[in-house]
């Protein structure tokens, strides 16, 4: 399985959810490949959010190693599934989208935990409290996504 993890600048939310899929899918010995994009291009090449750095620590997975990078239209080809993390996200990825089957492997991430309920992960770079909210969230979704998957 080749799965990615999108948001908006690639530096809070999909890095966790790269961060927390890796240390699930080594727990189950998958030879996964899992990276993460931001559909914007302000945080190329930065490490992620130290609040973010600091919640994955606090649960004992370091990310950083990770940098940001910008989605491409190739990544559409390249992964199997793609995980937004909220409906801006989804929107944003559906347009780089070339055939039906591309457009098949967009999905949002927490209707792996939540079918059918289009729910959001909510940004939380504004505010400093959302960070364990996202970590319980993706945490949740993740450990579906390894059983289902694997
Ligand atoms: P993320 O959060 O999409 O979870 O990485 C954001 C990071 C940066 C910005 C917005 C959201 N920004 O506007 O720079």
């Amino acid at each position: 399985m080749k799965v990615l993890m999108v948001c908006l600048g690639n530096i809070c939310r999909s890095p966790l959810a790269e961060g927390i899929l890796k240390t699930k899918a080594a727990e189950k010995n998958l030879e996964w490949t899992i990276e993460s994009r931001g559909t914007g291009s302000w945080h190329i090449g930065e490490q992620a959010d130290p609040r973010s750095i600091a919640e994955a620590k606090k649960n004992g997975i370091d990310i950083t190693d990770q940098r940001g990078q910008q989605l491409q239209k190739s990544d559409l080809q390249e992964f199997d599934l793609i995980y937004a993390m909220d409906t801006s996200n989804y929107n944003n990825i559906l347009k780089l989208a070339s055939s039906e089957e591309e457009r098949q492997k967009v999905k949002m991430i927490l209707n792996e935990s939540k079918p059918n309920m289009n729910q959001v992960v909510p940004d939380p770079y504004w505010s400093d409290d959302g960070f364990s909210h996202v970590f319980e969230l993706l945490e949740e979704a993740c450990e579906i996504i390894v059983e289902k998957y694997r």
